[in-house]
């Protein structure tokens, strides 16, 4: 099994990346850091938990990070998710609490440790994966990849040509993109087609097991929150693209291309600029997804969400 770090803004399709993640057979998580970004970090903490305890998953970690970007004010998204940043299900109070550790020390132990090269599974704004790759260049080695939901090689979300996660701290994602690791990068491009139609959501509810509805009930407050300019009424399940891409069986379809992120701040900030044509010349430093087959993806997520009785 491939072990992974979770890293993410939980966040609706945070949540299902989790539930992804925790179902897979091939994949063995082994800690989740939280950061600010679809909301405050300690929403995004309590949210982390709320999931776990959810799931049955409290033996996952959760390590706070960091509660701001690089450089730049934090800016919520709110019209997304809702005021706790996980807006639709009723949630208990939460019975357990974040490990009161650093989070690069916490990310390091696990990659230290570990036999296998760990991937790092980013679903928020890459302000964690920065920090902790320039505080540990003697871990790069045993990173595998970094398999992040951000970006997009055509267009945005959260302005004309960037991406909500990569907007939030283009420096981070510059640090992330420029490091030399393998960069499986979800953008747009792929993951505006990981949607759930109304119908499937039905399904969802029918599913009858606790990872079941806990999906479904967040997918019924997501699908009236998605962004202006996108299919209302069908949710799109950002980051679990970035898990599916680990998949041996993956539906998601990523091609090889040289990609690096405008940090200059005007029109473009946080733009992921992504070599399609192959132009600068440069060798690829990303698989970047282009496509998904959505079918295919919906059943993975049903099929994940059936084991969580
Ligand atoms: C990304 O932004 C967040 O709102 C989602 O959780 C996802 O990570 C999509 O642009
Ligand atoms: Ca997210």
């Amino acid at each position: 099994r491939i072990p992974i770090l979770l890293d993410g803004d939980p966040g609706h399709d945070d949540a299902m990346a989790m539930t992804l993640a925790l179902a897979s057979d091939e994949l063995e998580v082994k800690g989740m850091t939280v950061v600010a970004g679809n909301s405050t970090l300690q929403n995004t903490s309590t949210n982390a938990i709320r999931v776990l305890e959810w799931l049955g998953r409290t033996d996952i970690q959760v390590v706070k990070g960091a509660s701001q970007p690089l450089s730049r004010e934090l800016s919520i998204a709110d019209s997304v998710h809702g005021e706790s940043g996980l807006d639709g299900p009723v949630f208990p109070p939460i019975t357990h609490q974040s490990l009161d550790v650093n989070f690069c020390d916490f990310m390091a132990d696990i990659v230290r440790k570990s036999d296998e090269k760990v991937a790092i599974v980013a679903m928020g704004p890459l302000t964690n994966t920065a920090i902790f790759l320039l505080s540990n260049p003697d871990l790069h080695d045993k990173i595998r990849c970094i398999s992040l939901m951000g970006g997009a090689a055509i267009g945005g979300n959260w302005s004309p040509t960037a991406e909500f996660n990569i907007w939030e701290d283009a420096e981070a994602a510059r640090v992330v993109f420029d490091s030399g690791i393998p960069i499986i990068m979800c953008g747009l491009d792929a993951t505006n087609k990981a949607r759930v139609t109304a119908e499937e959501i039905e399904q969802f509810h029918q599913i009858g097991t606790k990872g079941g509805d806990l999906i479904a009930g967040l997918m019924d407050f997501f699908k009236d929150h998605d962004l202006p300019g996108t299919n209302f009424k069908e949710v799109p399940m950002h980051d679990a693209v970035a898990v599916a891409a680990l998949l041996s069986d993956t539906p998601v379809k990523l091609e090889d291309m040289y990609v690096t992120v405008d940090i200059d701040g005007g029109y473009t900030q946080g733009c992921t600029v992504c070599d399609i044509l192959g132009l600068t010349g440069k060798a690829p430093n990303a698989k970047v997804a282009m496509d998904l087959d959505r079918e295919k993806f919906v059943g993975m997520l049903a099929d994940a969400c059936r084991k969580f009785k």
